[in-house]
């Protein structure tokens, strides 16, 4: 594999429930290599969004250790954290969160503003990416006049407007009916390709597991690699 751009090791993660504690993650570690699709899939509360979080650097980890571009992510600030994660990474989400009171553009522009770039070369790269994802024509829609698929589209664009080297894609196309959840896959998978960038996707959908790189199934708190590409 080519140099790792995300390394955890042994990472465990629990909560407490009211006098409880329960473990989510016990122990789980994952390579993933520049460009390197992998896919996650788990039941319901099996940790996939919490371990989603933990790459991002948004939840602490009880124990073990998170590095991106092998630059371990302990003891590091807040704000420093925020600006590298901007840079160094993109997020798609299942219920889209786009700002409903901005227009298409702006939703992906504002994902630029965190690198601080002049405002022209940052709205000619956002306008580039809404182009990409096929929403050309969309740009001055607010989200409440886009389709769910167009709303996921602009959210591609936003987590690719950095070039990012990771993207973390939880349930992307958990609300989306089949056609488009596969049309928004195809396009996540396709952009990731040309930009070389690597790709976290948590689905409950096995084709959609099936056509990434590597497949894990998250389990009891641990990943299980279960047969040929974790199906
Ligand atoms: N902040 C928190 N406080 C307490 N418990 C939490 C917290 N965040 C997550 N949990 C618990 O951790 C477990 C894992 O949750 P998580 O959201 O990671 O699951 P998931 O695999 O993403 O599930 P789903 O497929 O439904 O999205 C659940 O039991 C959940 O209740
Ligand atoms: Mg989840």
């Amino acid at each position: 594999m080519s140099e790792p751009v995300v390394e955890a090791d042994d990472l465990w993660k629990g909560f407490r429930s009211g006098d409880k504690r329960i473990e989510v993650l016990r122990g789980v570690d994952l390579r993933l290599g520049a460009g390197e699709s992998v896919s996650i899939r788990g039941e319901s509360g099996s940790g996939k969004t919490t371990f989603v979080h933990i790459l991002a650097g948004l939840e602490a980890l009880d124990r073990g250790d998170l590095r991106w571009r092998g630059e371990s992510l302990k003891g590091r600030r807040r704000a420093s954290l925020a600006r590298d994660r901007a840079r160094f990474l993109g997020m798609v989400f299942q219920s889209f969160y786009l700002i409903p009171e901005m227009n298409a553009l702006d939703n992906v522009l504002m994902a630029r503003r965190m690198l601080g770039t002049p405002d022209r070369t940052s709205r000619e790269r956002a306008r580039e990416m809404m182009e990409r994802v096929g929403l050309g024509e969309r740009m001055d829609h607010l989200p409440s006049q886009l389709s769910g698929g167009e709303k996921q589209r602009v959210g591609v664009a936003r987590a690719l407007v950095n070039e990012p080297a990771v993207i973390l894609a939880d349930e992307p196309t958990g609300n989306l009916d089949e056609l488009t959840g596969n049309a928004i896959l195809d396009l996540l998978l396709s952009v990731c390709r040309e930009q070389d960038t690597a790709l976290v996707l948590v689905t409950h959908n096995k084709e959609h597991a099936r056509r990434t790189d590597r497949g894990f199934l998250l389990k009891l708190g641990r990943f299980e690699e279960p047969g040929e590409n974790g199906q």
